[in-house]
């Protein structure tokens, strides 16, 4: 595996194998890599000709009193697993690189944005959008991966992708959880053993809303309150958002219909700690 730093030797690579005629598959991560990352380095792997992946903790996304500065960082490990999963060239950019001080650009989606984890993270998307779209700008990929953990984020990247043209396929992979149901996630570190535990009711609380919907309840309010009362069970939960939504543009409506194809999103506080976590469901 080669390690690239810098981005003019990453662009010169992209446009070399694009030459050479392979196609290359990008998975962008932030590093403190787990199985989720892992699964998404697979797929590139069974995907594409060649697999690129990259850690960057990028400061855009996160706001000032977010945990950029304590965000988990094994930059020695990660380029371990990323060996191992057959990556073939990791690209670790530098931050005053990727952000020169002239640097003044924004990329801003709207509608997808403003609501559930963009609603609570206003300025979150915005920033996930300008560091991808650098990203595929100097990987350029074919093809590029996300995790479904991530529901709204893969719904942006796509919009993105499809108002500005990237010529990319997006591919979302499904979430990787431990054996309890917790999903896999960076911040899962700073959670105790048992804050892990406790925090599984966030799963539960969604397996137990689709077993409601498949028996038929399909009032949006009543499988909200529902998922609601099942993670106050848990006393160190604080919930930020519970959310059912169609899968499509995250519309709410009133009632769903048999054959919506909707999601659950919810996320929740453990102590200092924000997990987020969602469940797609056919009704
Ligand atoms: P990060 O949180 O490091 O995640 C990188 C990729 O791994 C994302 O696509 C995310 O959805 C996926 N992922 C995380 N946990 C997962 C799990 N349990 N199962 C499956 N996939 C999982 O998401 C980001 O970084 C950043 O926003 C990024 C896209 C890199 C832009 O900075």
């Amino acid at each position: 595996m080669r390690i690239i730093n810098n981005i003019q030797e990453m662009l010169e690579l992209a446009e070399d194998l694009r030459r050479a005629g392979k196609s290359i598959g990008f998975v962008p991560t932030m590093g403190a890599l787990h199985d989720g990352h892992l699964s998404l380095f697979d797929a590139a792997n069974k995907k594409a000709d060649v697999t690129v992946a990259s850690v960057f903790v990028n400061p855009t996304q996160f706001s000032p009193n977010e945990d950029f500065d304590k965000y988990p960082r094994n930059l020695e490990r990660d380029i371990e697993l990323a060996e191992l999963h057959n990556v073939d060239y990791l690209f670790v950019p530098v931050a005053t690189e990727m952000y020169p001080k002239n640097f003044v650009s924004t990329i801003h989606l709207d509608k997808i944005t403003k609501v559930f984890e963009g609603e609570k993270r206003p300025t979150h998307f915005d920033g996930v959008a300008l560091i991808v779209a650098k990203l595929f700008n100097i990987v350029r990929p074919k093809y590029a991966f996300f995790g479904q953990k991530d529901y709204q984020q893969t719904l942006v990247i796509k919009q993105m992708v499809q108002d500005l043209n990237f010529d990319i396929d997006i591919i979302v992979e499904p979430t990787v959880r431990l054996s309890n149901g917790l999903a896999r996630s960076s911040r899962n570190k700073y959670l105790t053993d048992i804050e892990t535990e406790k925090a599984t009711i966030i799963y539960k609380s969604m397996l137990m809303a689709k077993e409601a919907i498949e028996q038929g309840m399909s009032e949006r309010k009543k499988i909200v309150d529902m998922i609601e009362n099942k993670i106050s069970q848990v006393q160190e939960m604080k919930i930020d958002y519970i959310a059912v939504a169609m899968q499509n543009d995250l519309t709410e409506p009133q009632k769903f219909q048999k054959g919506d194809e909707i999601v659950i999103l919810i996320a929740a506080f453990m102590g200092k700690t924000r997990l987020i976590d969602n469940m797609l469901i056919t009704v």
